[in-house]
C-alpha cells in the first residue's frame, strides 16, 4: 500500500509535508535504512518487462528509470531505494572530506509547481565513510550503483574517483552543482580537460558527466557555448555518457544563503529542449541520462524521444513517492493508462 502512488498522495505526503523538508526527508530516510521492510513490500511488475531493458554504456540495465544524486548522499540506503523498480541507482555526491554543507534554511517546497530549491551545498560525511558503507552490505544485489564524485580540486576528485571506482559499477562527476561556488571551475573547458585526463588515467568502468544546465535554443548565450565547449571536451576523453543536466540556479531569499538549485517539474520542458541539443550536439557519440522533472512515464518518453538513454528522478520521488519508480515503467508499457 505504501508504494501506492494515491496512498502516498492523499495519507503520507500531506503528513510529511507538514514537516520541513529537511526533517521530512530524516523521517523519510528512518525507512530507507530498513532494507527488509521494502524487499517485504516490494512487488513484481513491470520494471523487469524486457521491453523496458536498455543499455547504457555496455551495462544491461533492466529499465531506463535511475534514481538521481543527492538523495542518498552517503550510501545509506541503496538496497531499500533499488528494491522500488528503478534501473540504477546512484549514491552521492561524495567528496573528499566530511563537510556539513551551508546553513539552514536550505531546502524549500514550491508545492504549487512540484518543485524543490535546494542549497544544501553537498553536506557529506566524506569519501572514506562511502567505501565503508559500500564495502559493508550497502551495495544493493541485482541493480547496478552508480558513485557520483566531486571537489572543488582536482586531486581531491581523482581521488574519490578512484575510492569509489572499484566499489561501484559506473561514476558519474558532478561538474554543475550551482550552490558550490568552486566547483564551477570545472565548467571552464582547459579545467574539465585536465580533470578527465587525470580520471581517465586510472579508469575502468564507464565515467558520465553531469553538465550543468543552460537554456536551449538561446543561440547567443555565453552560458550555452561554454556548456557545449564542455561537451566536446567530455567527447574529446571519451566520456560514456552525459547526465543532462543539474538543478537551475534561481535566487530565493527563504534560503538562508540567498539562493539554490530549482529542480521539479517547473524545469521539464528545458530539460527535454536541452536533452535535443546535446543529443544534436554529440551525434550519438555519448549516452545521455535525462535528469530534471521526470515525473510519469509520459516524461520518460519525451526525453528518451529528445535522445536520452536514461531518465534520472529526485524531485519526483518527494512529490510522488516511493511508487514512482514502478509508476513510471508501467506507464511506459501502457501509455495513457496508469498514473498517479
Ligand atoms: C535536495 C536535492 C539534493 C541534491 N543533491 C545532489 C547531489 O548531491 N549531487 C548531484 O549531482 N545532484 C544533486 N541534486 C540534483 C538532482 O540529482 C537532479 O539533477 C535535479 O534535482 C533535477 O532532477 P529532479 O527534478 O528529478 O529533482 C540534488 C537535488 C535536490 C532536490
Amino acid at each position: 500500500m505504501i508504494q501506492s502512488p494515491a496512498f502516498y498522495r492523499s495519507v503520507v505526503r500531506p503528513l510529511l509535508f507538514a514537516l520541513p523538508p529537511e526533517r521530512a526527508q530524516s523521517v523519510a530516510d528512518f525507512g530507507f535504512r530498513r532494507p527488509w521492510l521494502w524487499r517485504a513490500l516490494g512487488r513484481s511488475s513491470g520494471e523487469w518487462d524486457e521491453r523496458l531493458a536498455v543499455d547504457l554504456a555496455g551495462m544491461k540495465l533492466r529499465n531506463p528509470v535511475g534514481l538521481a544524486a543527492g538523495y542518498d548522499k552517503n550510501f545509506d540506503m541503496l538496497p531499500a531505494l533499488a528494491s522500488l523498480g528503478f534501473g540504477y541507482v546512484l549514491g552521492g555526491t561524495v567528496v573528499a572530506r566530511p563537510q556539513s554543507g551551508n546553513p539552514s534554511p536550505r531546502v524549500i517546497r514550491d508545492r504549487r509547481r512540484e518543485s524543490l530549491i535546494n542549497s544544501l551545498g553537498f553536506p557529506s560525511r566524506g569519501l572514506d565513510y562511502a567505501i565503508e558503507r559500500l564495502e559493508s552490505g550497502g551495495r544493493p544485489s541485482g541493480v547496478p550503483v552508480f558513485g557520483s564524485v566531486s571537489g572543488v580540486a582536482v586531486g581531491d576528485v581523482v581521488r574519490c574517483h578512484e575510492g569509489l571506482q572499484p566499489l561501484v559499477d559506473a561514476v558519474e562527476l558532478n561538474i554543475s552543482s550551482p550552490n558550490t561556488a568552486g566547483l564551477r571551475v570545472f565548467q571552464e573547458p582547459g579545467a574539465l580537460s585536465e580533470l578527465l585526463g587525470r580520471i581517465n588515467d586510472g579508469r575502468s568502468k564507464p565515467l558520465f558527466v553531469k553538465l550543468p544546465p543552460y537554456d536551449a535554443g538561446d543561440d547567443g548565450s555565453e552560458l550555452r557555448e561554454r556548456v557545449l565547449a564542455l561537451v566536446g571536451e567530455c567527447l574529446r576523453h571519451g566520456t560514456d555518457g552525459l547526465t543532462v543536466a543539474n538543478t537551475h540556479p534561481t535566487k530565493d531569499a527563504r534560503l538562508a544563503v540567498g539562493e539554490g538549485g530549482l529542480s521539479g517539474r517547473a524545469i521539464f520542458e528545458r530539460t527535454v529542449a536541452m536533452v535535443a541539443e546535446v543529443r544534436a550536439e554529440t551525434g550519438g557519440r555519448a549516452a545521455i541520462n535525462a535528469s530534471g522533472g521526470i515525473f510519469t512515464g509520459e516524461d520518460a518518453r519525451r526525453a528518451i524521444e529528445a535522445g536520452a538513454t536514461t531518465v534520472q528522478v529526485l524531485t519526483g520521488l518527494i512529490y510522488r513517492g516511493p511508487g514512482i519508480a514502478r509508476a513510471i515503467t508501467g506507464e511506459m508499457l501502457a501509455p495513457g493508462q496508469a498514473g498517479p
